[in-house]
């Protein structure tokens, strides 16, 4: 589904990603993972177009997207649900639903992405009429997923989905990421600090340190070894 290919990213003369390679099978769920400021929001603001590499390609069912616009990208089908929860707070949770599907026409089809929505996340449900800028955190959290599923993304670019939330909140969310791939089939590309919980829930794992995939492997067996242990997951 997705190949990122030797790619090099900057910020100015600083480089942040130096070279790196990348593969998301299509249904499947792979967790990025690594410390703060290791590149994994450079490497997704590249995926979806923010950001152009110097070097490299990115590639979505084999077309090169490297040097598309955002904008064309999501047309594509690729949905960046960025770090931290934009949700358009002056907006009810209904009328945040219906910004995701902005580029659809399909009436019908947008009211059965909704309800599906609605049936994932039924906290939504309830508060369907609610502003989006009074609700809980985590509410926030699954109303911007629920937002990028409107738009019916083949891929779902999550960055730290799990981030500021309680640990129960933690389970739900990553129980939700595991059921939205399971029942849309979506690829999903997730971004964790939470290193335990997202190998937990993928199906691969790559690791990333200062700008280098070190490691890439299926994910129960990053999870089981014993370096990821001592340096990602707390012993
Ligand atoms: N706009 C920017 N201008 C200059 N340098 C930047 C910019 N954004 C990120 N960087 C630098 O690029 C490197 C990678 O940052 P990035 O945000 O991709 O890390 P990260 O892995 O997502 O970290 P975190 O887990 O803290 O979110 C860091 O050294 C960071 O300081
Ligand atoms: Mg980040």
């Amino acid at each position: 589904m997705l190949r990122i290919n030797d790619i090099r990213v900057g910020y100015g003369v600083v480089e942040a990603l130096h070279g790196v390679s990348l593969r998301v099978d299509e249904g499947s769920i792979c967790a990025l993972i690594g410390a703060n400021g290791a590149g994994k929001t450079t490497l997704l603001r590249t995926v979806s177009g923010l950001l152009r590499p110097t070097s490299g390609t990115v590639e979505l069912e084999g077309e090169d997207i490297t040097r598309r616009r955002p904008d064309t990208i999501v047309s594509k089908g690729i949905c960046h649900v960025p770090e931290g929860r934009h949700v358009f707070p002056d907006l009810t949770v209904s009328e945040n639903l219906d910004m995701g599907a902005y580029l659809r026409r399909d009436r019908g089809g947008i009211e059965e992405s909704r309800s599906m929505a609605y049936d994932l996340f039924p906290r939504l449900a309830e508060r369907a009429k609610q502003y989006a800028g009074t609700l809980s955190g985590g509410e926030q959290q699954m109303l911007a997923m629920a937002r990028a599923l409107m738009g019916q993304p083949r891929l779902l670019l999550l960055d730290e989905p799990s981030l500021g939330l309680a640990p129960n909140l933690v389970h739900t969310i990553f129980g939700t990421i595991a059921q939205v791939n399971k029942e849309t089939g979506v690829t999903i590309l997730l971004v964790e600090q939470n290193a335990n919980m997202a190998l937990l829930t993928a199906d691969h794992g790559c690791v990333l340190e200062t700008g280098r995939i070190v490691l890439s492997d299926d994910a129960e067996n990053l999870r089981t070894d014993e370096d990821v242990k001592r340096a990602y997951l707390g012993g």
